[in-house]
This record gives C-alpha cells, sequence and structure tokens, in this order.
C-alpha cells in the first residue's frame, strides 16, 4: 500500500495556479523529496495532504484512508514541519514540546523518546529562545514524530542551516524512516541534498509535477558517463571520438551511449591513450547528477503533460 497518493490535485489562489493536477505516489518507508524552485507548489502541496489547505479537486489517499472524507483519520497518520514552528522563545524545548503532548493527548515518556531520536536530549532543558537554528528545526521534527505518526511531511527541513548543519540534517533524515518507522516526504529545493537522502523523487514545475520515479531508476536510464583526467585532452579529443564516444571538454565528462558497458569503455580508452603516449591520472564512471536530470525536465521540457510524470 502507499503511505501518500494524490490523484490530479488542484488548487488556484484567484489568477495563480499554484497546484496543476499533481498525482503523487509515495511508496511505505521510503524518503521522498519533493523538489521545485520557489513558487512551484511544494508547501500549498502539503498543506494540501495534513487538511490545511482545501483542494479546488482531485483526491488525496493517507495511508489508505481517504482525506478528505476522514480528515482527522487522516491527520492522526501524520506529523509535519513547517515553515513557521511558533515555538516559545521563553520555554524549554521540552516545555515546548509538552504543551504538543498534552494537547495531543500522549504520555510523558512520548517526550522521551522523541527528544531522543533527534538527538535533542542534552539540550531538552534549555530556552528555545537560545537554540541554534538547526536545533529548532529539530525540535520542531520532534514535535512532529509525537505519537509516532505512519507519515512525517517535512517543507524544507534544511533552511536556513549552515553547511555543517545541513550535513547533519541529511544523515539524520537518511535514518529517520527506520528510527521513527515512518515515511517520510520532504520538499527542498537543494537538489545536491535530496540526492543524497532520496529514494524517490517528484520534481513540481510551475504546479505541475513534471518527473517522478525512483532514484536508481531514474539514473539507470541515463546515459552512463566517464570523468577523464589527463596531460594531454587535446589530443586525446580524436582518440575518444574514434572510439564512438562524446567529450565534453570543459567539464571532462565523456558519454557513453546509453546500453554502453562503462567498464569496457574504460579499459578501451585507457588503452588508446597510454598506447598513444598520454598519460591518463583519472578514469572513472561517474552517476549522471539530479542537478542536471533535473534541468533537463524544467528547462528543455517545461509544460510537459502530466501522464508523463
Ligand atoms: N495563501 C495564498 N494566497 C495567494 N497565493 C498563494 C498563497 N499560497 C501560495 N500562493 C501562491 O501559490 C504559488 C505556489 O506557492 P507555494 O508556497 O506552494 O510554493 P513553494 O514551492 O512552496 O515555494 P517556496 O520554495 O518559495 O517555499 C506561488 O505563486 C504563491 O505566491
Ligand atoms: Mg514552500
Amino acid at each position: 500500500m502507499l503511505a501518500i497518493e494524490t490523484r490530479d490535485l488542484r488548487r488556484r489562489f484567484g489568477p495563480t495556479v499554484a497546484v496543476d493536477g499533481v498525482s503523487l505516489s509515495v511508496p511505505r518507508g521510503c524518503v521522498y523529496g519533493f523538489m521545485g524552485r520557489n513558487g512551484a507548489g511544494k508547501t500549498t502541496t502539503l498543506k494540501m495532504l495534513l487538511g490545511l489547505v482545501r483542494p479546488d479537486a482531485g483526491t488525496i489517499r493517507i495511508a489508505g484512508r481517504d482525506a478528505l472524507a476522514d480528515r482527522l483519520g487522516a491527520a492522526r497518520c501524520m506529523g509535519a514541519l513547517l515553515e513557521a514552528h511558533g515555538f516559545y522563545a521563553h520555554l524549554s524545548g521540552r516545555e515546548n514540546l509538552d504543551l504538543s503532548r498534552s494537547l495531543l493527548g500522549l504520555k510523558r515518556s512520548e517526550l522521551e523518546r522523541v527528544l531522543d531520536i533527534v538527538g535533542l536530549s542534552p539540550d531538552a532543558e534549555r530556552r528555545v529562545g537560545g537554540y541554534s537554528l538547526g536545533m529548532r528545526q529539530r525540535l520542531g521534527i520532534a514535535r512532529a514524530l509525537l505519537g509516532s505518526p505512519e507519515v512525517l511531511i517535512l517543507d524544507e527541513p534544511t533552511n536556513g542551516l549552515d553547511p555543517d548543519g545541513i550535513a547533519d540534517m541529511r544523515d539524520f533524515l537518511c535514518t529517520l524512516p527506520a528510527r521513527a518507522n515512518a515515511t517520510v516526504l520532504l520538499s527542498s529545493h537543494l537538489l545536491g541534498e535530496v540526492e543524497q537522502v532520496a529514494d524517490r523523487v517528484g520534481i513540481l514545475h510551475q504546479g505541475r509535477l513534471v518527473l517522478q520515479d525512483d532514484l536508481a531508476a531514474l539514473r539507470a536510464g541515463q546515459a552512463p558517463q566517464l570523468k577523464l583526467g589527463c596531460d594531454d585532452p587535446l589530443r586525446a579529443r580524436p582518440l575518444i571520438t574514434d572510439l564512438g564516444l562524446k567529450s565534453e571538454p570543459d567539464s571532462g565528462l565523456i558519454t557513453l551511449a546509453p546500453s554502453a558497458d562503462v567498464r569496457e569503455a574504460a579499459c578501451a580508452l585507457n588503452r588508446a591513450l597510454v598506447e598513444a603516449g598520454i598519460g591518463v591520472h583519472e578514469l572513472s564512471p561517474q552517476a549522471r547528477s539530479l542537478e542536471a536530470i533535473y534541468r533537463d525536465v524544467t528547462t528543455l521540457s517545461p509544460a510537459l503533460p502530466q501522464d508523463a510524470a
């Protein structure tokens, strides 16, 4: 069963079409990276899942429940981190969490559990006013984890963090499905980060889902590439072409045919270069970056029909 499934979700604000027929499929237990530029419609989509914005059209199923017919039932399955945390600065992390815990009617032991998952137990008695941004984000995630929801919805969890904070959050997010026994849907515009944590991605562009697939399948469908470092790139170029390979001089990347065997191509290329007296100091397979895939689907085909997603 899918953790989240939407069909043809739509929402406009006056003349602005924020979400234009989005059909998400998020399998259980995965980290799903929901990507798109500023204004693409990510937050609006997430708010519709959470029952905070009413869709104009479409259906939403959360853990098998019809979220529009059974809003409360669906809400009980979800925890969320949205842009504004709304924590009280003069209260401690634990006191802030305790307010939410008592509203939800949960046991006190739930506080220790969620503080432990996000690694905030040592700082739980400090005032939130003195927390770093990264600590506030973690506290927000701790609040989302109260009551062990099946689905966690995190809107830009790395927003505003410094590079160290982003790296910490990335490690944390990778292990979150296993530790919290949950499915994680996170939005982000940091493609490099999403690439390192997500199992599946959806790319939203001008309110439309222009691509949705497992990251492994996306990469498998791309033409493989080799990165070449040699001491005479100019002389190497015709030799590369002779082997039927395509070189991109600026990046040192060589693109193979989609069905090519990367190892065989690397061996043949190395042999040809060394036989021609060219020194090779690097020759390694490259995974096509999510950034390149993203650029392809958002610039080359900005208005892909929904069926193609
Ligand atoms: N309450 C609202 N009233 C009017 N327009 C809105 C409202 N909420 C969102 N919009 C518009 O809908 C579009 C999508 O906004 P949304 O916040 O969903 O994008 P986003 O992908 O989350 O962007 P960001 O990366 O900046 O957070 C934007 O054009 C935005 O101005
Ligand atoms: Mg947003």
